[in-house]
């Protein structure tokens, strides 16, 4: 079915069946049926994702089919019954039990896109019961998932029918390591959480942000207050002349460059020049091509070459030859280690854009309340949101309120700004509520993307195996304003020797400005580029000395004595090398099967096996990092966990809780969790670098203590006496004896409770020297992937047959929230291994940018190692950007081992990976005729 744009055609009054009762709507008969749904008939339970048939989010039931809402128009369906995931509770028990299975499996992160996968799996399980794994891939093939991998929504629409008895809650003091049901899960299964597009004010306006079609143009603008006049229902238009703070904004506050509207000349495609506000229909039919504004377009910088060309504009002029900032960790030296190595490989590697392709697209509303903004929006960090807002607007931070409803799917690009600055200027200037909705569009040109990266590289090692030394250096482009490029250029260098003992070491990297949409934070800041490039080339050096690619890496594996190219020394929770040990046996057996299969292989198909190691620095780059969290005791014996961290579905809602019950020795029960707004919950940081569960949850367990030492001292216990939580009466059991006393009746502190305790932790790291040499974070985790394929050596197409994933994660708070990260970052590197490439101003859209979807993802094993760090909570690690890391160069290092090919530039898709082949073959035969 053809997609259908928006229309302003006369309504008509139709008749429809939803969800088993008979409604009427006024609407155009081409409306899309979700817009219908969602937005006349409140079921915002089924998701807007893409617009276009590409994403499934939307999917409902139309007389039981599985269908997508966005390609249905409400005149065709009238009077068929049409089934909402809000409808499906009239479907008991089958329904029940595949919500109970989606949160006994840790089906739903995010949940953006679990109404679409219900539906679907209803729809295969009224007709086929006992589906197989076949099947349920097959049903599912149509919606995508960013987060899980997908292999827990298969295992759990095919533990449907099984007849469970429900997760029971763990005792007081025995939540951690416990398989819990993700608490914040009700909703994600029910279709009633509330994403940034799911809150609609009462009379909120709408807003339209033009934007800039070039990737550099100088603009005038037309009369503004003309199209105003000529344009009923449109209220006002903003521009650079509307910001009344400081128009200067940014992620890292020294490199702020952005501006909310770009003044006088664009620096990017999609870069926003004004905003047209009004009544929120009137808005939505708008065409922007009448907008007036002339474009004139100016030459521009796309590529890293390009910017750094002699001569070249310099597209910030305080920022000369276009560096943003610069990184470098130097140790030993590099030249004369290379010259007495036994064997020294060399390669350059290139990596392309890519997209996060979060399911749910950036949304949100903002109102003014008296002299405070309020802000409900997706985003990954409330409280840096909520210092740019304040400097947007030139009001005190306290003046700002930022309330994050559920993210969809973020993986770094929702740490930065997006429809926060617009909503807040013309809810502010207009003092109305305002509400935007990013279409997929442009989500896709404007938002930030992975870096692409230039890596040169050299590696030298004497002939017993033990790496000597490392040369490396990169460039990545970062687009028109800094965001995250900051953060790359710094933490690649201190990672590029990888989880490995590297004595003399070069890291010396660069962030370079172009006219593209900025590069930002994308699930491991620049590390999973540099892993690619630094896993494949110690491959070759394995390869070059003779030596096993696995074993390689096990002895030059990093253990608790061995300084890091930083000098740092970790003394405990070094567990790379159990990591690569958990893999022996089956790299050996499936290294084998492999040499045996292409030894009888007659077809084009050969198989390769090959493994990747990694770690990743949990938390900032030697900045301060601290998290803030409050609990306190409420009078009914209940706790209140205040923790802003932002659950954007790698669970940090359930795992904080674990952490803080156990340190109070109370059952997670007895928790209210009160998450994410700014004016009720301290500044827990940003959701990202794999810094929740170590920070915040390590600011959770003191502040657990803490509050049981309060409780303990207000009964005049022991410090070993266990406190039982419940019905307004807390009860001491200590030596034998019993005591109680009521909460009903003791006064209340300035938090309204009856006991407080706030606790803060900031890592300790220490600022590099000019050398990059100090200790830059507390605690890293460590993993390392095994890849099995079978690569078509004709066609250049690849199948990945099998992950098997061993990451040492200190402590495994809750192992199926950590299976769900694991598998939902395979899933993201195999896409950036073999699919993913965005070409910025082409297919912007999800049907030509492609990320795997469930067909595409292999059966992952994960192995999980616990080595405790010395310091977070019970020993834990960070788990969410470490599991991409491995996955991209375990696949690549597995293309070699069938081929003999070394991917060079990434993605390796069919043509990239045909015409290495054919190079590779050419480059043989060559060497035979030489
Ligand atoms: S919103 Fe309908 S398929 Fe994406
Ligand atoms: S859980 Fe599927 S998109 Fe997030």
């Amino acid at each position: 079915m053809a997609s259908i744009a928006p229309t302003s055609e006369t309504k008509c009054l139709l008749k429809l069946i939803v969800n088993e009762r008979a409604v009427s709507v006024a609407a155009p008969p081409a409306q899309r049926l979700s817009r219908v749904l969602r937005e006349q008939l409140g079921l915002t339970g089924t998701k807007v994702g893409c617009d276009a048939g590409d994403c499934g989010a939307c999917t409902v039931l139309l007389d039981g089919e599985a269908v997508c809402a966005c390609l249905v128009a409400v005149g065709q369906v009238e009077n068929h019954a049409i089934t909402t995931i809000e409808g499906l509770k009239s479907r008991p028990p089958l329904f029940d039990r595949l919500q109970a299975a989606f949160l006994r499996h840790g089906a739903a992160q995010c949940g953006a896109c679990t109404p679409g996968m219900l539906i679907s799996a209803t729809a295969l399980l009224e007709r086929n019961a006992s589906p197989s794994e076949a099947d349920v891939m097959d049903a599912l093939g149509g919606v995508l998932c960013r987060c899980t991998g997908y292999r827990k929504i298969i295992d759990a629409v095919l533990d449907a029918n099984s007849e469970c008895a429900g997760s029971s809650r763990p005792a007081a003091g025995a939540s951690v390591g416990q398989r819990l049901v993700r608490l914040d899960g009700k909703h994600k299964v029910d279709g009633t959480e509330i994403y940034g597009a799911d809150e609609m004010p009462a009379g909120a306006l709408g807003l339209r942000v033009i934007r800039c079609p070039y990737d550099r143009a100088r603009f005038r603008f037309g009369n503004l207050e003309k199209f105003v006049a000529a344009h009923t229902g449109v209220e006002a238009i903003l521009t650079s002349k509307d910001v009344p703070g400081e128009d200067c904004y940014g992620v890292i506050p020294r490199f702020a460059d952005q501006p909310v509207f770009a003044h006088e000349e664009a620096r990017h495609r999609g870069e926003a020049v004004a905003a047209i506000v009004g009544e929120a229909d009137v808005i939505e039919d708008l065409d922007p091509a009448n907008f007036p504004v002339c474009w004139e377009e100016l030459p521009a910088m796309r590529t890293i070459d390009e910017a750094l060309a002699p001569g070249a504009p310099r597209i910030h002029p305080h920022r000369p030859d276009n560096v943003l900032t610069r990184g470098r960790v130097v140790r030993g030296n590099v030249e004369q280690a290379l010259a007495v190595a036994d064997a020294v490989v060399e390669g350059e590697f290139e990596t392309g854009f890519v997209e996060h392709a979060c399911i749910e697209p950036e949304a949100g509303f903002a109102r003014r309340v008296g002299d405070q903004i309020e802000i409900q929006a997706c985003t990954q960090s409330p409280y840096m949101d909520r210092a740019d807002i304040a400097k947007l607007l030139g009001i005190p931070a306290e003046a700002v309120r930022v309330i994050p409803t559920a993210v969809g799917g973020g993986f770094g690009t929702k740490l930065d700004l997006s429809v926060q600055p617009f909503l807040a200027l013309a809810a502010w200037r207009l003092q109305r509520p305002v509400r935007m909705v990013y279409s997929r569009i442009e989500s896709m040109t404007c938002t930030t993307k992975r870096h692409p990266a230039r890596m040169r590289c050299r590696a030298g090692a004497s002939k017993d195996g033990k790496l000597l030394a490392l040369d490396f250096a990169a460039d990545f482009n970062t687009g028109a304003y800094s965001s995250w490029g900051p953060t790359v250029a710094a933490r690649v260098p201190v990672h590029a020797s990888g989880p490995y003992s590297v004595p003399h070491y070069r890291a010396l990297t660069r962030a370079i400005h172009t006219n593209i949409v900025p590069a930002g934070a994308f699930r491991g800041f620049g590390v999973p580029q540099m892993a690619i490039a630094q896993e494949q080339l110690y491959d070759d050096l394995a390869i070059r000395l003779g030596i096993d690619p696995l074993e390689f890496r096990i002895v030059n594996a990093l253990d608790n004595q061995t300084p890091t190219v930083t000098g740092q020394i970790m003394g405990e929770g070094v567990g790379i090398r159990a990591c690569f040990e958990a893999l022996r046996s089956k790299w050996i057996a499936a290294r084998a099967e492999a040499v045996e299969f292409n030894a009888r292989a007659s077809g084009p198909i050969r198989h390769g096996v090959g493994v990747a190691g990694m770690w990743y620095g949990c938390g900032n780059t030697s900045l301060p990092n601290p998290s803030t969290v409050r609990i306190g005791l409420k009078r009914d014996g209940r706790i209140a966990l205040h923790q802003g961290a932002v659950d954007i579905g790698q669970g940090s809602n359930t795992i904080v809780a674990q952490i803080c019950a156990d340190a109070l020795c109370a059952p997670v029960d007895c928790f209210d969790l009160i998450s994410g707004d700014t004016s009720i919950t301290p500044d827990c940081g940003k959701t990202s670098a794999s810094r929740q569960t170590f920070v915040t949850g390590k600011a959770a367990h003191m502040a657990g203590k803490e509050l049981r030492r309060s409780i303990l001292r207000l009964a005049g216990s022991h410090e070993d006496a266990a406190i039982e939580f419940g019905g307004g009466t807390l009860t001491i059991r200590e030596g034998g004896k019993q005591s109680s006393f009521s909460l009903r009746d003791l006064p209340l502190d300035q938090y309204g409770y009856v006991l407080t305790a706030e606790q803060t932790f900031d890592p300790p790291t220490s600022a590099l020297d000019e050398n990059g040499q100090g200790r830059p974070y507390a605690v890293y985790g460590f993993g390392a992937h095994m890849a099995e394929i079978a690569i078509d050596v004709e066609l250049g197409t690849v199948r990945v047959l099998k992950i098997v994933a061993a990451h040492d994660v200190g402590r495994a708070i809750n192992p199926t929230l950590i299976e769900g990260q694991i598998e939902g970052g395979v899933a993201q590197g195999l896409g950036m291994a073999l699919m993913e490439e965005f070409f910025p101003g082409k297919g912007e859209n999800l049907h030509d940018y492609l990320i795997p979807t469930a067909g595409d993802i292999p059966p992952v094993e994960s192995i999980l190692i616990e080595d405790p760090s010395w310091i977070g909570p019970f020993g834990a690690k960070g788990i969410g950007e470490q599991a991409v890391i491995p996955t991209a160069p375990a696949i690549l290092n597995a293309i070699h081992h069938a081929t003999g090919v070394r991917m060079r530039r990434i993605p390796a898709t069919p043509d990239r990976i045909r015409e290495a082949i054919l190079a590779h073959v050419s480059s043989d035969t060559g060497a035979a005729r030489g």
